[in-house]
């Protein structure tokens, strides 16, 4: 079964082909760039759905497809960066995270990766949303050359790496995005 991975982002469309490549015989991703309006709703559910239905509704493509939307929340600072975490990286990055940790200390850099894939069988159908989510810390520094956007100040609880430090089998054994997308492959199996 081939189905259509809806993003601009080619380093989720990397991990996403490795997984269903080593986990999942039956599956194959086939990767279309297309760059839709992220609607900024408060909940990265909601911008997942709409941003499906949206799809759904302009391109009317005839093959199932899914897009994803993932989100950073930092617990000491109530969520943020959450759904605005695109924005707040391209506006302030890795290093301005830090500033703004800089007071903040052990339980106090928790932190959960969040992500949302809403996948739909077709033009007909709603989308099905799977939501994956995984515990970490934010870093005191940023640390590994791996991975990209939050991962070298994502520090996965218990591991003692952070995301950048880890391979990509590594990190989609327990990432956010690996947890939600392996919903998606053991309900389409
Ligand atoms: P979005 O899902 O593309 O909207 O991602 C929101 C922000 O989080 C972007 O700045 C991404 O680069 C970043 N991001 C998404 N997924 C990951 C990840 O797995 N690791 C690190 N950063 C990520």
């Amino acid at each position: 079964m081939e189905i259509i991975f809806f993003t601009t982002n080619k380093n989720k469309v990397k991990e996403l082909k490795d997984m269903a490549a080593a986990e999942s015989k039956n599956i194959r991703i086939e990767h279309l760039e297309y760059d839709y309006p992220e609607l900024q709703l408060e909940e990265i559910e909601a911008v997942a759905k709409e941003s499906a239905k949206y799809i759904n509704e302009k391109i009317a493509i005839k093959k199932p497809f899914f897009i994803e939307d993932s989100g950073l929340f930092i617990h000491a600072l109530n969520g943020f960066p959450g759904p605005f975490s695109a924005y707040v990286f391209n506006k302030i990055g890795n290093e301005g995270i830090l500033k703004l940790m800089a007071d903040k200390k052990g339980e106090e850099r928790k932190v959960t990766f969040k992500t949302v894939v809403a996948f739909c069988e077709s033009v007909k159908t709603a989308p099905h949303l799977f939501v994956g989510s995984t515990e970490g810390k934010i870093a005191g520094e940023v640390r590994g050359e791996g991975g990209f956007g939050y991962d070298p100040i994502f520090e996965f609880e218990g591991a003692g790496k952070t995301f950048a430090e880890m391979s990509s089998e590594e990190k989609n054994a327990v990432s956010h995005r690996g947890r939600a997308f392996r919903k998606l492959l053991n309900y389409i199996s």
